[in-house]
């Protein structure tokens, strides 16, 4: 065929791909044509074969940053809204319903979004910047935890040319990045308390100024903050700004744990199921009746993040059709406990004995001592992980950080 034909063939069978013509006698309608059904370049014969190279590593350089476009387009439209928030129980749904108002507000004061590691805060933080007036604005997301204060102010404010000794040029900060959409500050309770107060300053004010300027500069941005901590206690041991705590605590959303959302474990894991069987090409569509049970018992230490990780094991491993219990290597918090200390029962790495028994769902009638069970969990995790943080940080489906913050509350060794 000709090279047109040829080029018409590829293009229908994968438009992706980058095709550079070579033309015999440089025909310019030819070449046109060929750019108008997509072909990247062409070049005329005969080819200089450095010219060539130089364009295929274009056109593949290209090509990449088609792909990674596409991602992230894709992932913007993803969770747009609150259409990827899964949940029918009356606890959510209170949540999303005041989210839902905020979100149509143009301007309130800053909100803050509490709840335990994994139940979605980042997510809700996303959805209320996606379905609200300023969704086409920029969404700033700063991790708190991850920055050494000096850094954490420049980041946040910028700086000018020469204000520290590698300022080399200046730079804007991310509150101006902001500008018109949201600044979402993750794991605000780790913000060292000297920026804390520029902080403040910057939301009362609706200022900034960057580090190493006399130029003020306004802005217009909302402010979302989320935390893990009970920041409440941090005011109170002075690890955390009351006047701060009082700015952002006008608004607060507090997203319930896992274990008190009822069924939505089993809305979850549906739609778990369903992504994870497209990634690994498996067929898991049914849930075992125990099953139902032990999703709905287990407490859920880290939340809808660990479900995730749970079926997303689960799914790997499987063969048949079934998600049946011995699948998820868990056990329910009924359960006899592991021999040897702790006496609290906590989840067995073989998983439940359900072969025999059963899961045994619901707490046993004296009771447990939440705090107390954690604690033994992480101490399990931790232990089976041969101490390595990371290890055990990842099968309890939280993140390192979250992890080290656990066990200093619990006063246990921080590496
Ligand atoms: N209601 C929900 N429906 C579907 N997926 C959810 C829901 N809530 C959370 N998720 C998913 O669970 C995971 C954890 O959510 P997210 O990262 O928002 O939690 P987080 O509260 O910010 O956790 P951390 O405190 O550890 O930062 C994400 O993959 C998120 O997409
Ligand atoms: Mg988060």
């Amino acid at each position: 065929m000709s090279g047109l034909d040829l080029l018409r063939r590829i293009r229908e069978s994968d438009p992706g791909i980058p095709v550079i013509m070579l033309t015999a006698y440089g025909s310019i309608e030819g070449a046109v044509e060929a750019v108008k059904l997509g072909a990247f370049d062409y070049v005329k014969k005969p080819v200089d074969l450095e010219e060539l190279k130089l364009l295929a590593d274009r056109a593949r350089e290209n090509r990449l940053l088609r792909q990674e476009l596409s991602y992230y387009r894709s992932r913007a439209t993803r969770d747009v809204g609150f259409a990827g928030l899964v949940g029918a129980s009356p606890a959510i749904r209170a949540v999303l319903e005041r989210a839902r108002q905020i979100a149509a507000l143009d301007e309130t004061p800053p909100v803050l979004i509490t709840g335990e590691t994994g139940t979605g805060k980042g997510l809700l933080a996303r959805a209320i910047h996606a379905s609200g007036l300023r969704a086409m604005k920029p969404f700033i997301e700063i991790n708190c935890t991850a920055l050494p204060a000096t850094l954490m102010e420049a980041e946040l404010f910028g700086y000018e040319r020469g204000a520290f000794t590698d300022a080399k040029e200046s730079k804007p900060g991310l509150v101006e990045a902001a500008e018109g959409g949201f600044l979402f500050l993750d794991e605000i309770g780790d913000v060292d308390v000297s920026v804390q107060g520029k902080l403040l300053r910057a939301i009362e004010e609706r200022a900034v100024r960057r580090v190493g300027s006399v130029r003020e500069r306004k802005i217009d941005l909302r402010i979302m903050a989320a935390t893990n901590r009970d920041l409440e206690r941090e005011v109170r041991e002075e690890r955390f700004r009351k006047d701060l705590y009082f700015r952002l605590a006008v608004i607060v959303l507090d997203v319930p744990p896992l274990r008190e959302r009822g069924d939505d474990v089993l809305l979850l894991t549906e739609q778990l199921l369903k992504a994870f069987n497209a990634k690994y090409g498996k067929v898991v569509r049914e849930i075992s009746a125990p099953t139902r049970e032990l999703l709905r018992s287990y407490p859920w230490p880290g939340n809808i993040r660990e479900l995730s990780h749970v079926i997303e094991r689960a799914v790997l491993w499987s063969r048949g059709s079934t998600l049946d219990v011995e699948h998820l290597s868990l056990t329910s918090p009924g359960s006899p406990p592991p021999p040897g200390p702790p006496s609290l029962p906590v989840p067995s790495h073989a998983g439940v004995g359900a072969a025999d028994h059963g899961p045994t769902p619901g707490l046993p009638p004296q009771g447990i001592d939440l705090a107390q069970w954690e604690k033994s969990i992480l101490e399990q995790a931790l232990r089976e992980a041969g101490g390595n943080q990371t290890k055990a940080a990842e099968r309890l489906g939280i993140s390192r950080d979250t992890l080290r913050y656990r066990l200093k509350k619990f006063g246990l060794r921080v590496g």
